[in-house]
């Protein structure tokens, strides 16, 4: 039984080689740079050999561990895709020398507060653009996550879980190059959740399954352009697209680009005339987007 399980993972192991190789020699050939290995249900990382990939695509794969050095070969990578795997552990060091790496994607796994270490972005001093929303980051950690983030300097765009937040960590005002915040996970906002962002200039702000907003939940972003909302359909209640609606009184008067909701749960919330839409008109906006 354990010989024929030793097997089958040999087996696999020297299924995984095989496929590097054979995709490398092409590679060589080509001189591409990119390594997809999308939606081909891997349940180990493959090696990585060649130096100079600047484009690894795992996405969608079985995947639990991030080992050590997983990529330790790849110094040139610049966009990393880990989203829609079943990582549940980020072994020390995974990351470690990816220096020119802009892109990183963890989103949609089973990340938990046991699955990180700490320095775990240490190296990622060119990091751009961050997802690692959709996961299982408990309450507590997810303080010690922003903390961990908040050494990210370069990040521009970031996606990240709320967990029954009060507030988001002062820490974050050490970002001061992002614009662009994805936030999932919290149904009900409250005025002072973004207090500490206020140092910020977020320009593009996404809230995900949204079922309250408070009134001044907006107050704190001076620069906001871009504002997208996802209610979560299953747990709206009478008053989720009235208190939306009163959240854009701060806007009055303002230029903005776009404003979105998705998924009204209300027949008749959009009816062109509805007294929502009046604020509307104090907004200067370029493109308004209401689904459902
Ligand atoms: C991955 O596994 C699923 C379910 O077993 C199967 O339907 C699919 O064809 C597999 N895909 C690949 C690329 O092997
Ligand atoms: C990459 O590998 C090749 C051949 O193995 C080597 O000649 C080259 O110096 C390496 N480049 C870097 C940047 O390490
Ligand atoms: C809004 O944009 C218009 C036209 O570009 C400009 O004249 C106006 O000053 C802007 N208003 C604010 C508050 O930025």
């Amino acid at each position: 039984m354990a010989m024929s399980k030793v097997l089958l993972a040999l087996c696999k192991c020297i299924l995984l080689v095989g496929l590097t190789k054979a995709t490398y020699s092409k590679m060589n050939e080509q001189t591409v740079n990119v390594i997809d290995y999308s939606m081909k249900n891997l349940t180990s990382m493959p090696i990585f050999q060649q130096n100079s990939t600047t484009d690894i695509n795992l996405r969608g794969n079985l995947l639990q561990v991030v080992p050590a050095l997983s990529f330790q070969q790849s110094k040139k990578l610049k966009s990393l895709d880990l989203s829609m795997n079943k990582l549940n552990l980020i072994e020390r060091g995974a990351f470690a020398g990816l220096t020119e790496l802009i892109y990183l994607s963890l989103r949609d796994n089973k990340l938990t507060s046991n699955s990180l270490h700490v320095g775990i972005f240490q190296d990622l001093i060119s990091l751009q653009d961050l997802n690692i929303h959709l996961n299982f980051f408990s309450y507590e950690y997810t303080l010690i996550l922003q903390s961990e983030i908040s050494h990210l300097k370069s990040l521009v765009r970031l996606g990240i879980d709320l967990r029954g937040q009060l507030q988001i960590n002062k820490c974050f005002c050490k970002l001061s190059e992002l614009q662009d915040l994805e936030l999932v996970g919290l149904r009900r906002y409250s005025d002072n959740l973004f207090q500490n962002l206020k140092c910020l200039k977020i320009e593009i702000l996404s809230l995900d399954s949204v079922v309250f907003l408070a009134p001044d939940t907006f107050i704190c972003f001076p620069t906001l352009k871009t504002l997208r909302i996802r209610i979560v359909y299953r747990f709206a209640t009478y008053d989720t697209i009235s208190s939306i609606f009163n959240s854009f009184k701060v806007f009055k008067g303002k230029n903005m680009t776009e404003i979105s909701i998705y998924n009204n749960p209300h027949r008749n919330g959009f009816v062109l005339g509805h007294r929502h839409f009046a604020v509307l008109q104090e907004i200067c906006l370029q493109k308004i987007k209401f689904d459902g």
